[in-house]
């Protein structure tokens, strides 16, 4: 089957320009000008874009989805129905599922479940520890994907960490490290997050392994990360929406919202290249759980709107990096043909219009919770629509 998505602005991390795209079936099979395929237009299903922004859809490389055990807060349904809304098609899932996603067979019937929902690409993380227990490695040879984590809590102990840094670059995989001391825990002075940091990067450089640092957020661990690339680690950073968004708020989260300086550091981050990816840490939680102090926020439904306010227009950052943060580094990291608006890539892609702003209203979310901080707040940018291999897979409702 052949689709003409015509008049679109086309973005991504090299690419800003009028265009229209060709696709056969899940495939992008030509680019060209704003109406280049209109002698296709009778043979071709046609979506007219309005001259609004079509972007790679997004990949999330750090969501929770809370499937199995813990569904009150979130499922894979209500999950990927959330990643949809918020222009995304693929998601890794954190493994702190109850029971802890800790072999090769918990990841397997949870990307089963997930493939049987035909929404979006769903990978499903394995536990570094067992049980996330910090004192027992996985068996990281068997794991089903490319990246191995115990986010939501910090692994104490350093021969651990070293032997799983070693694990790790034997098995080809990368560990998402969540990096907070539990010793140094709640991190007022960022002190959990710097010990924890200084100790990984020295570990990941021993090791000779590759890293991912999931949600920096003070400017003295990012200035480590930078010295560190510098002297050729290879490590992978992640910054979260709320971390660039939210300075001086009180709103729970791990790690914790820090000052304005912080928050201006990780953006200059992301323009000197020392950021490498953005991932939200969806984190849903029920408003029992969050009022007894569970951690976190639904990120997925928010990313796009904040991004674009605070990195493009307020810090005039190129929507293109902004593409490249949310699209192009998560797809090469789970080697996914998506990521670029090019011929020969999956057509998984999100129409954004930036035109118009919202305010963020939680009990319209399509996640089970509704914990942000970010509600109420006004943000620019919306999505429109989502195609997951070449359907649309979630359209935003016009209100009339
Ligand atoms: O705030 C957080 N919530 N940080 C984490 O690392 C874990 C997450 C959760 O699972 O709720
Ligand atoms: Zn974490
Ligand atoms: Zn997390």
């Amino acid at each position: 089957m052949l689709t003409v998505i015509k008049n679109a602005r086309l973005v991504d991390s090299e690419i800003d320009r009028q265009g229209s795209l060709l696709l056969q079936d899940e495939r992008i099979i030509a680019t060209g000008s704003i109406d280049a395929f209109s002698a296709l237009e009778a043979e071709a299903a046609v979506i007219d874009a309005q001259g609004q922004t079509l972007m790679p859809a997004f990949v999330d490389l750090h969501a929770h989805f809370r499937d199995p055990g813990l569904t009150y807060k979130e499922d894979l349904l209500t999950g990927a129905q959330a990643a949809l809304a918020g222009g995304y098609t693929a998601v890794n899932l954190m493994a702190n599922t109850k029971p802890v996603c800790d072999t090769s067979e918990k990841q397997a019937a949870v990307m089963q479940r997930a493939a049987a929902l035909d929404l979006i690409d769903i990978y499903q993380a394995q536990a570094i520890t067992v049980n996330m227990q910090g004192e027992e490695l996985t068996d990281f040879s068997s794991s089903l994907t490319p990246l191995l984590s115990d986010d939501g809590k910090g692994i104490a102990d350093d021969k651990l960490m070293y032997k799983a840094l070693e694990q790790a670059a034997a098995n080809g995989k990368i560990l998402q490290l969540h990096e907070e001391n539990p010793e140094f825990a709640p991190d007022i002075t960022g002190l959990a997050e710097e010990t924890m940091v200084a100790r990984d990067l020295t570990l990941a450089a021993a090791a000779k392994a590759p890293v991912y640092l999931c949600h920096i957020s003070t400017a003295k661990a990012l200035k480590m990360v930078e010295i560190a690339k510098q002297n050729g680690v290879q490590v992978i950073c992640e910054v979260t929406p709320h971390h660039l968004a939210l300075a001086d708020n009180p709103y729970k989260v791990h790690p914790p919202l820090r000052s304005a300086a912080d928050c201006q550091a990780l953006i200059e981050g992301i323009r000197k290249g020392t950021v490498d990816i953005i991932g939200t840490d969806h984190a849903p939680h029920s408003e029992a759980d969050k009022a007894a102090g569970a951690p976190g926020l639904v990120g997925l439904e928010t990313a796009f709107s904040v991004l674009y306010t605070v990195l493009v227009e307020e810090n005039k950052i190129s929507l293109s990096k902004l593409s490249q943060l949310l699209s192009l580094r998560g797809a090469e990291i789970l080697n996914l043909e998506q990521g670029r608006v090019l011929p020969g890539y999956k057509a998984n892609l999100t129409l954004v219009d930036l035109t118009v702003s919202r305010t963020i209203k939680p009990e319209k979310f399509h996640s089970k919770s509704h914990n942000t901080p970010f509600a109420g707040r006004t943000y620019r940018g919306e999505i429109l629509w989502t195609m997951h291999n070449g359907k649309i897979k979630w359209r935003k409702e016009t209100d009339k």
